[in-house]
């Protein structure tokens, strides 16, 4: 097992927000998750990727304990944070950098796949915000960590790129079958892109429900027309709660 979390919990001061949280993520499996605004999504990730440390509870990489360490995991957050005095071709390689193999050729290659090849000089304050997603997206997938953790990479995408990117992804993913942990909104992108979808409740969070998604890949569009698929997704919507009014 890749990544194994166990009875994990979370509260900031008076707020609990993930309670008693236990999930695993096997070698190349790729799982989304679910969870109305609020319920802990991305302090669930920000737990996985040490930028915060747990109240209680245990996560597991490959069996080393890497509760508060930074480094272990590629990690997207959910504002794409680039680094402001460095150009968009400098921030897709930064994490190679740290890694030490900074490798132009390929960033200049993806940048040119998602339609940014004229900004690969241009600084983060000259993009659009679904420009610096598609930026900040490219750097997580070029970060060789076993472990790819995806918060809403495309949420700030229009439907036609959000689409492609989707595309991009299951291809890349395909190809090299990384371990990714994809959180979303979009019910239909998460039956779309994974082999197991995770429902998270609302504040403070545990698991409602884990469904593994019946569909054989490649995947395609035609699939989204199809009655197990509307089955599936109105089940998922009718498992969802609303989101936390506080
Ligand atoms: N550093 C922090 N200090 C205090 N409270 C925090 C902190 N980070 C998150 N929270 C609280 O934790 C709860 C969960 O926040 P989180 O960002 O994990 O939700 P989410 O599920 O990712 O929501 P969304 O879908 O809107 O992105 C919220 O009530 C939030 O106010
Ligand atoms: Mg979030």
């Amino acid at each position: 097992m890749l990544l194994q979390i166990t009875d994990l919990s979370k509260n900031f001061g008076e707020v609990d927000v993930l309670n008693h949280i236990s999930l695993q993520v096997a070698d190349g499996e790729f799982v989304a998750i679910l969870g109305p605004s609020g319920s802990g999504k991305s302090t669930l990730f920000q737990l996985v990727g040490g930028i915060t440390a747990p109240t209680a509870g245990e996560i597991l990489l490959n069996g080393k304990n890497i509760s508060g360490e930074k480094g272990h995991i590629s990690y997207m957050p959910q504002q794409a944070s680039l680094f402001p005095w460095r150009t968009v071709l400098q921030n897709v390689v930064l994490a190679q950098e740290v890694q030490h193999k900074p490798n132009y050729e390929q960033a200049t290659e993806w940048l040119e796949r998602v339609g940014l090849s004229q900004f690969a000089k241009a600084y983060p304050s000259e993009l659009s915000g679904g420009m610096k997603q598609r930026v900040a997206f490219i750097r997580a997938l070029l970060s060789d960590q076993n472990l790819l953790c995806l918060d809403e990479p495309f949420s700030a995408l229009d439907e036609f790129t959000r689409l492609d990117m989707q595309n991009w992804l299951l291809s890349v993913w395909e190809e090299h079958r990384r371990s990714v942990l994809f959180i979303t909104h979009s019910i239909e992108e998460a039956i779309y892109l994974a082999d197991r979808i995770v429902i998270l409740s609302k504040r403070p969070a545990h698991i409602k429900e884990e469904i593994t998604v019946p569909f054989a890949r490649p995947r395609n569009q035609a699939m989204l027309a199809t009655s197990e698929f509307v089955a599936l997704k109105q089940h998922i919507f009718s498992q969802m709660e609303t989101r936390d009014s506080k």
